[in-house]
């Protein structure tokens, strides 16, 4: 993992293998030309004062995304120097958008793959942007090597950046050190549910997983109960079992509790975990199911969450619910048209087995629902609808109180994560109506990504405040990498997750 420090050091004695700068697109109300941006001084004034010049000679913009690599200047122990867009220029009076410097540490750190050490001089107002760049910086140096050749042997490869200074900060000042000790722990846990993401389902199984989180718990003193699949059928989760039934892997339900001797309220935390999705006797079609290892990102997330909760001792509790399984086609997996009784007591006919994520998560919902916690949000990459309706990098957020639902939408905005608000609109909810049992997993397939979070509603045990996010768009990231997304896992819901559990704490939420 990327070791982080906040450094004194000048910019021009500083050893480093990069020195990295920000640069924006001038507001047009001035020149328009590039601004190099504050925090860039003494490589500006090395060049005497003409490096946003220069840097438009070699054709850069400013544009978010962009990097233009210089050498640096003479006098400076660092060779090279790496300019990264930050997008627009902030009006007269403002600082950098914390997103915009998150994104730009991101990109840098991607441009920086094999380098040792670099120092980060981007534009920082406050303790909370040196922890944004803190963030983007450790997040965008990131990469999945362990299948590779170059994962035994880092020298065969280009191994992420390993170290990170951060110049323009206060490193003695109280805020400033809480603010990058809050991004380590964010981000190192966020990689980790990376790593979870990206493990191949034949490696990742329930048992597997559960695994990694009872290693987890050991490590940072949280408890951990697993109900294996006896455990499962003597407490009737006719749910986790129905689904997980066609697999040789068996599913677990996973519980994950953090406590805090000053926690005021409670706050719990329900996953999808799936870690295979192939549709079950309802096959998925070539095409759909090549990325589906990703189907237990919201149980990654929800994993990852608890564990930075933890690590910063928030005066909260926390409890994790992962609900594990494996949905496979066999001889002894669930059919369309099957009846599940669920822990709940409520019962479900199965009209296609490809809509599993709702009956694992009902579940899970209700045994997390039997604590009586102050509020409950589920994570699920849960329908190809959401992601028709909101693309791949939003997620939606659907709720049983549109004040809460709300608070998720600031908190994800805060944090940078995009996100949107969605309905729970009455009249989808006669579409799953059953003639043989109290409800199907299936209804009208217009608004399905509703559907599904109507189905969850069901099994949130009476005025019990609920969220739900349907993380299918952004869980996966099947494009290129940007800002400080890489390919394939990202870990999405993480930091949203964290940032709750902080309100919560804060008694600001739920
Ligand atoms: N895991 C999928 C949803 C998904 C699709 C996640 C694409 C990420 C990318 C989920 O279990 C599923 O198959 N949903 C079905 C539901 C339908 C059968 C009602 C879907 O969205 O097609
Ligand atoms: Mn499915
Ligand atoms: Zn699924």
């Amino acid at each position: 993992m990327t070791a982080l420090t906040l450094s004194t050091a000048a910019a021009p004695g500083l050893r480093a293998d990069a020195i990295v700068i920000g640069v924006a697109k001038g507001a047009a109300s001035r020149s328009g030309g590039l601004v190099v941006a504050p925090g860039a001084e003494a490589v500006d004034k090395a060049y005497d004062g003409k490096l946003a010049g220069v840097l438009e000679t070699l054709g850069a913009s400013g544009a978010e995304g962009e990097v233009t690599k210089l050498p640096a200047p003479s006098g400076f122990k660092t060779p090279l120097v790496v300019a990264v867009g930050l997008g627009p220029e902030p009006e007269k009076d403002s600082s950098f958008d914390a997103e915009a410097l998150r994104r730009a540490a991101g990109t840098a750190a991607r441009a920086l793959n094999g380098a040792k050490k670099a120092a980060f001089a981007l534009p920082l107002a406050d303790a909370a942007d040196a922890g944004a760049v803190a963030e983007g910086a450790l997040l965008g140096a990131y990469s999945f090597d362990a299948y590779k050749e170059n994962g035994k042997d880092p020298k065969k490869g280009k191994a992420p950046l390993a170290e990170v200074a951060l110049l323009g900060g206060k490193p003695r000042d109280r805020a400033y050190k809480a603010a990058v000790e809050r991004a380590l722990a964010v981000s190192e846990e966020l990689n980790r549910a990376r790593d979870l993401i990206n493990t191949p389902p034949n490696d990742l199984y329930p048992e597997a997983f559960a695994a990694v989180v009872q290693a987890a718990g050991k490590e940072h003193g949280l408890k951990v109960q697993v109900l294996d699949d006896k455990a499962l059928v003597k407490g009737g989760y006719g749910g986790i079992l129905g689904v997980g039934g066609g697999s040789e892997a068996k599913p677990r339900l996973v519980k994950l509790s953090y406590t805090s001797s000053k926690a005021k309220k409670h706050l719990a935390l329900v996953g999808k975990g799936i870690t295979y999705d192939s549709g079950g006797i309802s096959l998925k079609p070539a095409g759909h199911n090549e990325t589906m290892k990703c189907d237990m990102s919201g149980a990654a997330a929800v994993f990852a969450a608890v564990v930075a909760v933890a690590r910063l001792g928030l005066e909260v509790n926390v409890t994790g619910w992962l609900a594990l399984a494996e949905n496979m086609p066999s001889g002894s997996a669930v059919r369309p048209g099957d009846v599940l009784r669920m822990y709940s007591g409520k019962t479900v006919e199965v009209l296609n087995t490809d809509a599993e994520g709702r009956l694992v998560l009902a579940d899970a919902l209700w045994a997390a629902s039997e604590e009586k916690p102050d509020a409950i949000v589920d994570v699920a990459t849960l329908t190809g609808a959401m992601m028709l309706a909101l693309g791949s990098r939003t997620y939606g957020i659907m709720a049983n109180d549109d004040a809460f639902r709300t608070a998720v939408h600031e908190a994800a905005e805060e944090v940078g994560e995009p996100a949107w608000p969605m309905p729970l609109p009455e009249h989808l909810r006669k579409g799953m109506d059953s003639p043989t049992a109290d409800i199907a997993n299936m209804g009208e397939r217009m608004g399905g990504g509703l559907v599904a979070g109507l189905f969850l509603r069901e099994f949130v045990g009476e005025g019990i405040t609920w969220a739900h996010l349907d993380i299918a768009g952004p869980a996966f990231n099947e494009g290129g990498p940007f800002g400080y997304t890489p390919k394939g896992g990202t870990g999405t819901a993480v930091r949203t997750l964290v940032r709750l559990a902080e309100l919560t704490a804060a008694g600001d939420l739920g």
